[in-house]
């Protein structure tokens, strides 16, 4: 098909398009305007729909329009690759596709897509066909007539076809390209789609209507409005009138405002009038400034409890329904999250009205990334970055890209920074494009994180940027940050936590900071969901595709399954996690009393929420009940009296739970958001019982092995490997193959930096040795001494133990081991240990697990926020979470008793804080193994018992493994484990 090349002219961005404008609907009646439903208004006429489809391979193999023939229907809205055109691709910083800007491949496939309308055309009015999305660019046609052509994915834009139409039928033709010159300005890290993947409408107008309108508020109750035409305004208060004015540039009055906050999200209603036109915008009051390096929303201090979202479904990939938003939204507002970043692009314009109904507050992004300049063979973000960012063929493109987000939303409440988009490079167009932003909205933050970048050839000019904005920084740098007094600017962290897979660990690490310091507005967690393809079920399970499953030439394999919520939205543990974090009150214990301090920034917590508690007893439960808070002001500790007199024996835990009181936007009364558990009282909760059994042990030993035989029981040690080959009691086998030492974990995702250096140093395929084995017969059973060398072939000695087994007279077993890791000087030290501790293949018929420890949910040492310590009962079925990249999860920190049981037999395990795992799989089945439904089961109950994992971190993007996370070079460990 012969087209102008406007697809490749970075100078020609829209053809036949209407200025960007802020998004309203018109109505040509005032109550149907005022019941906000557009489904209402005459003035809207969908073409969502099915479609004509001609889908080519590239734009050369595209027919002339009037030749086309279609044998095909889609779906408007959809993206093609969701419907079986062309192919998927998930890429994060590379193109995928030559760099060559501003040209893209020749083989660039395309779509034409046709749609036959009926329209009754008036006199008088105007008809402007919308788009709300187009990836990557499109030419529209009416009536064969060429109308105009756009890019821009995620930004509206509006073509005024009144010429083109006629009465009767029409035909709307649109040819959409998966790349265009844009692209290069579209990199960012997702799966690469195509197509209308949002909607299509004609807006009919009256000749001489409004274009746009702008609207400012303040906290003293006044709203301005600037329109381009003279109008009459009212607003309403829910239903009442409470101000009126007309004319172009008009000032109205709220009495008494109620300010607009996330955490109180009162919006008045402004009804326009132009003509036979109504217009209706919802509008908050708030103001945002920075007084001395803080961010203030309405004269307060505030916190931006963040995460970053994409429009992402597995099914429908970016095309997103309100309802699809909404479930988003509802889980965002039940775990506490209060804040979005619409990375890396402007949501459809409706996304923006529902933070401002729901209360969240938006940083509202640009359509713009440029990573893949970074990616060359030899780029660098010092080098390299700045390649479009400062190149002038793109400084206009640049800038339309910030103005169609910051002109389409300007009216949203929510958005209170504008974000010039995300990973870009630092260089003038951007300079340029924030200079822009700051002269038209100077009411609202400007953020851009690539500002931190400089690159050799350019010096950054930042003094359009309000905040200082950085991503996955360590803690000790925002220290660092906090500590220059020549840092001025409240510091903001756009992309934190890294939540891929398990994971986020050291929560706490950041947000720490974020309390502390009053110039950190706040952060956001990256990113909302996990993004993968459905390909339909397998072995009982969801099929999940990601990078490489298309057979991609470039691809970045699960980096895309990075969220807090699974791609169906079922939270991760990490979700779970950050809601306690965030919860809204924190109670503490102050001698004899309670405190709660209100962690939220505009509401009294005793007006929001009760406190239940329970105390527990060694993990029983012996008493509950309700805590009434006092009236407490945001940031507000409070006291209350501890519900409880005298102690007896035993460990002593009060939790106290938050449950809402009353109904809130998407979250209803008697929903929990979150507790605290404190400890009362400590006592070592489970005891081994005495051993009573006077009837001596037996022993025969060779080299190689002893079997020591009691009343009931007959175990073999092996001398060779220093632990059990075999352990058979009541006279049934325990074990079902020889017990292991294990240092090795199912790398988790957090782990992928550091797993190659495990499996280089051997730690998989450790061979323990074990020499000087001692038996020592005592009174009570008999004493095992053995020194081990954990080493694997090639490697030198990487893990000295000494260690002592007791076997008692009754069959219970005690260890007790002193380790000694990296003593190899002066080779390189060996990676920090994933873990230490045994591991025991049972029957699988040992289904029953009861612990006491962290739980209920998978616990780490910086992992185990949403988990307290109880005595929990599960089964190892039940234990398991099933990553979509399978990886070590389901272990349990902090453990004091744990007993694995059959119905009639039974392992227990007792120790001071020790940790376990138990799962039907191996952990060299999950390590192995791409997918969760390639998975098998190993046919035994796999347990482990350890001394101690590594933590989990965010290193998967983020900062490594703190060294306080990590196992140490010498510790000590005790175990007892008790056959029944
Ligand atoms: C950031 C980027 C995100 C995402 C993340 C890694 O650098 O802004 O889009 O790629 O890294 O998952
Ligand atoms: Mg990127």
């Amino acid at each position: 098909m012969k087209l102008n090349r406007y697809f490749e002219d970075p100078d020609i961005l829209h053809v036949g398009c209407e200025e960007p404008r802020a998004y309203y609907i018109p109505y040509s009646d005032q109550t149907a305007a005022l019941s906000g439903d557009i489904k209402n208004s005459d003035r809207y006429t969908a073409l969502n729909g099915k479609w004509n489809f001609k889908y080519c391979k590239s734009i050369y193999k595209m027919p002339e329009l009037s030749d086309i023939e279609y044998d095909e229907k889609i779906d408007v809205p959809s993206c093609w690759q969701c419907k079986g055109y062309d192919t998927h691709n998930y890429v994060n910083t590379r193109y995928p596709f030559p760099y060559d800007p501003p040209y893209v491949p020749h083989e660039n496939p395309c779509a034409m897509y046709e749609k036959k309308l009926n329209i009754k055309k008036q006199n008088g009015k105007r008809y402007y066909i919308n788009f709300e999305g187009v990836d990557s660019c499109f030419y529209l046609w009416v009536n064969d007539s060429f109308a105009g052509y756009s890019q821009v994915s995620h930004s509206t834009s509006e073509i005024d076809i009144t010429p083109l139409l006629k009465s009767g039928k029409n035909k709307f033709n649109v040819l959409v390209l998966k790349w265009c010159d844009g692209s290069y300005l579209e990199d960012q890290d997702k799966f690469r789609m195509s197509g209308i993947f949002r909607d299509v409408y004609i807006l009919t107008r009256d000749e001489g209507h409004i274009k746009d309108f702008r609207i400012n508020t303040s906290t003293d109750g006044t709203i301005s409005v600037e329109c381009d035409k003279d109008a009459q305004f009212a607003l309403y208060d829910k239903n009442e009138l409470i101000d009126e004015a007309a004319g172009a540039r008009v000032m109205l009055t709220v009495p008494n405002p109620n300010l607009w906050t996330a955490e109180t999200p009162y919006l008045y209603t402004l009804l326009i009038k132009c003509g036979d036109e109504y217009i209706v915008q919802k509008i908050g009051l708030r103001e945002v400034s920075i007084e001395n390096g803080v961010v203030l929303l309405n004269g307060k201090k505030f916190k931006l409890k963040g995460v970053n979202r994409h429009d992402s479904d597995p099914v429908t990939g970016y095309t997103i329904s309100r309802q699809q938003a909404l479930k988003d939204l509802t889980i965002m507002k039940q775990h506490n999250i209060n804040a979005i970043r619409t990375s890396h692009y402007p949501n459809a314009p409706w996304f923006t009205e529902l933070c401002d109904e729901l209360g969240f507050y938006v940083c509202d992004e640009s359509d713009i990334e440029i990573h893949g300049v970074t990616s060359f063979y030899g780029g660098s973000q010092e080098e390299t970055f700045g390649l479009l960012a400062g190149d002038t063929r793109f400084k206009k493109a640049i800038l339309d890209r910030v103005r169609r987000n910051v002109k389409r939303d300007i009216n949203r409440t929510c958005v209170i920074m504008w974000s010039l988009g995300n990973e870009g490079g630092m260089g003038v167009n951007f300079e340029n494009a924030g200079r822009w932003v700051k002269e038209y909205d100077s009411t609202r933050l400007t953020h851009y994180e690539s500002a931190v970048w400089e690159t050799l050839v350019h010096k950054n000019d930042t003094s359009m940027l309000d905040v200082y904005s950085t991503m996955y920084a360590s803690p000790a740098s925002i220290v660092e940050y906090f500590n220059d007094k020549n840092n001025k600017k409240p510091y903001m962290m756009c992309e934190f936590l890294h939540a891929m897979g398990n994971g986020p660990g050291g929560i706490y690490d950041y947000l720490d900071l974020i309390d502390k310091y009053d110039g950190f507005v706040g952060a956001f967690v990256w990113e909302w969901c996990d993004h993968a393809i459905y390909m339909g079920r397998k072995n009982g399970k969801a099929q999940y595709f990601y990078g490489g499953d298309f057979n991609e030439v470039v691809h970045d394999v699960n980096f895309c399954m990075d969220g807090l919520v699974y791609p169906d939205r079922t939270p991760h543990t990490g979700l779970k996690e950050y809601k306690n974090a965030l919860r809204p009150i924190r109670a503490a214990l102050e001698g004899k009393k309670l405190t709660f301090e209100n962690r939220l920034d505009f509401s009294d917590i005793s007006e929001l929420y009760d406190v239940k508690y329970e105390i527990t007893r060694n993990g029983e439960k012996i008493c509950d009940g309700e805590i009434v808070l006092p009236p407490a002001a945001p940031h507000e500790t409070v006291s209350a009296e501890l519900p409880y007199d005298e102690l007896e024996q035993g460990e002593y835990f009060i939790k106290l739970t938050y449950i809402l009181k009353k109904d809130m936007p998407l979250v209803s009364s008697g929903t929990e958001m979150g507790f605290d558990q404190i400890k009362l009282q400590s006592a070592k909760p489970f005891n081994v019982p005495e051993n009573r059994c006077t009837v001596p042990l037996s022993y025969v030993e060779n080299e190689a092995s002893a079997t020591i035989s009691g009343e009931n029981f007959k175990y073999v040690f092996n001398k060779l490997t220093g632990i059990w080959d075999a352990l058979e009691f009541n006279g049934k086998s325990v074990i079902e193959k020889p017990m292991q030492w294990n240092i090795m974990r199912a790398g988790t995702d957090n782990d992928r930096n550091v797993i190659n250096s495990w499996i280089n140093a051997g730690y998989a395929r450790i061979i323990p040795i074990a020499r000087e084995t001692e038996m020592i017969p005592t009174e009570d059973g008999i004493k095992i001494k053995t020194n081990i060398n954990i080493t694997a072939v090639s490697m030198r000695s990487m893990l000295k133990l000494k260690a002592k087994w007791v076997v008692r007279n009754d069959g219970v077993i005690k260890l007790s081991v002193k380790a000694v890791f990296n003593d190899n000087k002066p080779y390189k030290p060996l990676p920090f240990l994933p873990r230490f501790g045994i591991r025991a293949f049972l029957p699988d018929t040992y289904k029953n697990v009861r612990y006491y420890g962290y739980g209920p949910y998978e616990s780490y040492s910086d992992k185990h926020i949403a988990s307290y310590i109880g005595l929990f009962d599960s089964t190892v079925k039940e234990q398991f979470e099933d990553y979509i990249k399978p990886q070590e999860n389901s272990s349990h920190y902090g453990c004091k008793y744990l007993s694995v049981s059959s119905g009639s037999a039974s392992i227990e395990a007792f120790g001071k804080s020790f940790m376990f795992n138990t799962s039907e799989y191996t952990q060299e089945e999950l390590m192995n193994k791409k997918h969760n439904f390639e998975i098998e089961k190993c046919g035994s109950t796999v347990l482990c018992l350890d001394y101690k994992q590594a933590g989990i971190g965010s290193n998967s993007c983020g900062p490594h493994l703190p060294a306080s996370e990590q196992l140490e070079n010498k510790f000590k460990w005790k175990l007892t484990i008790k056959l029944s």
